[in-house]
């Protein structure tokens, strides 16, 4: 590593020491500079919160530890795409990954350059397509074989030719949720990778097409480095056998899907990964890009919600929040894990969310006004008494938060603030019951 990485990873590492952003003071729960509950007060609840300096920390941290092969490192915009945090990762030089047409129409806004930007999903439209080629995008992450026919085409009719990454399947377990594993056999993503010969022929038969290089997401989040390594070496044995065959063929992309803390600092370092990571790529003399969206945003967003009622019944206590499955969707879909906590308690935030016997807390089920029983936020969880009024914080909310949020029981969702040391700026506004009619056409007029 040479001097000018280590320096940086140095002041990296002092800076993360004392980069908290979410932490209590004075029995107060504060984001950066700002107290939350003035927060609550000014915009309401259900309401986003999410630090600046903590995202952007996480992207310097991860381009620092990946510095020796410096990477394209391609926000996943899909994790949390609400303009101002796009426009503050350009401007800190972070590139984006994205796969719709919406989510190239956001990059645009926020000033990005397209040339840096890759775009995934297995059902890319023709307009999406054509959309892309006419912004230059670096490269299609290519899902099918249907697909590669429907890319040279619009191509063709642009008279221009297209750059592809393969995406390959590398039928890898990352022992993740199996509802966000995707790098396994039977996955809907990708292409299998003992194919990679026939495809790469096809693309250099193609006028059209231009082979840039291989991709690879084996799923999200992944909690260990060595489903990467795996991927890592199959990306660079697929390389050297397509450059034996005449492609001129130089990008390694290895997804996003970093681990990212949600209990206690179970997620690897950013420089664990790249312990496995950089020497391939070194070895394959490419470039690297990277997807991460949930390790950047996760653990800069928090969602504040406040108590509407308590009540016991069936022997249980449930804490009733206006925060509900529509505004947060993850507990419900796929029964994640998020630590919750008072914003206002002069209980420290427990070492281990999960332990059952915290002094001074109850068992609680926290839940939502949405009429479904999977409307939950927290099982059987050790919380301190809360009454109506109180502010609950659910902490890790920035990433695959807002952007799954929906109107379901005709709920506005909520607002979106973002913070930068004491400075607070709305970033999205509350909506409210006109809007949730807005797009509506009254036929019976
Ligand atoms: N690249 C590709 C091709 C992806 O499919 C994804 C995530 C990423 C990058 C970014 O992965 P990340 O770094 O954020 O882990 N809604 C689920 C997560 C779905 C992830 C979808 N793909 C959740 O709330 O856990």
């Amino acid at each position: 590593m040479g001097v000018h990485a280590r320096f940086t990873l140095f002041f990296i590492r002092l800076n993360q020491v004392f980069m908290n952003a979410f932490h209590y003071k004075n029995q107060e729960l504060y984001c950066e500079d700002v107290a939350v509950a003035e927060l609550a007060k000014e915009y309401g609840t259900p309401l986003w919160i999410y630090s600046e300096n903590k995202f952007l920390h996480e992207y310097r941290e991860l381009a620092a530890a990946f510095s020796e092969c410096d990477p394209v490192i391609c926000y996943s915009v899909k994790a949390n795409s609400n303009l101002s945090i796009l426009k503050s990762l350009n401007a800190a030089g972070c590139s984006f990954d994205v796969v719709s047409g919406g989510e190239l129409f956001r990059v645009k806004k926020a000033g990005a350059d397209t040339t840096r930007v890759v775009f995934a999903g297995v059902g890319k439209t023709d307009p999406e397509i054509q959309d892309a080629l006419s912004q230059n995008i670096l490269m299609f992450n290519v899902e099918s074989e249907a697909e590669l026919d429907a890319i040279s085409n619009v191509a063709e009719q642009m008279k221009t030719i297209a750059p592809v990454a393969l995406r390959l399947n590398p039928d890898i377990d990352a022992k993740t949720h199996h509802k966000t594993t995707t790098g396994k056999k039977g996955n809907k993503f990708g292409m299998d990778i003992e194919r990679h010969n026939a495809l790469a022929a096809k693309v250099l038969a193609d006028p059209h097409l231009q082979l840039r290089g291989i991709h690879m997401h084996l799923g999200s989040p992944i909690l260990t480095t060595d489903p990467y390594e795996k991927a890592a070496q199959k990306a660079v044995d697929v390389i050297a056998e397509l450059r034996e065959k005449g492609h001129d063929i130089s990008w390694i992309n290895l997804g996003g899907g970093f681990g990212l803390s949600y209990r206690n600092k179970e997620a690897p370092a950013y420089s664990e990964y790249a312990k496995v990571i950089v020497p391939y790529i070194k070895q394959a003399k490419c470039r690297l890009a990277l997807e991460p969206g949930r390790s950047i945003i996760g653990n800069a967003g928090v969602l504040i919600s406040e108590v509407i009622f308590t009540k016991r019944e069936g022997g249980k206590l449930f804490i009733i929040q206006d925060g509900a499955m529509n505004d947060l969707v993850r507990p419900a879909m796929y029964d994640a894990f998020h630590k919750l906590w008072p914003v206002s308690t002069k209980l420290p935030v427990p070492h281990d969310p999960e332990a059952k016997d915290i002094p001074d807390c109850e068992i609680s089920d926290v839940v939502g006004p949405v009429c479904e029983s999977c409307d939950y936020f927290a099982k059987d969880r050790a919380l301190p008494e809360l009454k109506r009024g109180d502010l609950l914080c659910t902490f890790s909310t920035g990433a695959y938060g807002s952007v799954m949020s929906s109107n379901y029981n005709s709920r506005p969702r909520g607002a979106e603030v973002l913070i930068r040391g004491n400075n607070v700026q709305l970033v999205r506004k509350r909506e409210n019951y006109d809007d949730l009619i807005a797009f509506e056409i009254d036929c019976l007029k």
